[in-house]
């Protein structure tokens, strides 16, 4: 077992955790006419993220970790905060592609660290969510350029 991996797969795990809360408070806010598609496409997201979290918090316990709880945790996502005006979806929109882009980043640094571990069931879990966060991020640039 690598620290390393222990390391990543924990932050990996808030990260997600920290999206979710994120995610879904914007997809209830934007929920207006402007906002609609994107909030759509926010609250599916939640699912998916939320299942991340979870195959996450098992490779965890499989380490004999205890997946991260609320006191565990402090929060980044400084770029995911509801903007104070509920028809500036563009911010929220930026804000996503951030938050996907540092997924994608640790992603593919829990890949590395798993794969120098030969830990191959962490690195293709690891592989699986980096496509998984690379696809987010394509579709949220995609509606950006819509505006
Ligand atoms: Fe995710
Ligand atoms: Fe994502």
């Amino acid at each position: 077992m690598s620290d390393e991996v222990v390391d990543l797969l924990k932050q990996a795990y808030v990260d997600e955790v920290e999206t979710v809360m994120n995610y879904l408070a914007n997809a209830i806010y934007l929920e207006t006419l402007d906002g609609e598609d994107v909030a759509e496409d926010l609250m599916e997201d939640v699912q998916e993220e939320l299942g991340h979290a979870e195959e996450l918090g098992y490779r965890l316990r499989y380490y004999g970790e205890v997946p991260p709880a609320s006191m565990d945790i402090k929060p980044t996502q400084d770029m995911l905060q509801p903007p104070a005006d509920s028809t500036d979806v563009e911010t929220v929109v930026d804000g996503v592609i951030e938050a996907e882009e540092d997924a994608i980043e640790t992603y593919e640094s829990l890949v590395a660290a798993a794969e120098d571990a030969d830990d191959y069931v962490t690195a293709d879990l690891a592989t699986e969510l980096l496509a998984d966060e690379q696809a987010h991020k394509a579709a949220f640039l995609s509606i950006k350029k819509s505006f």
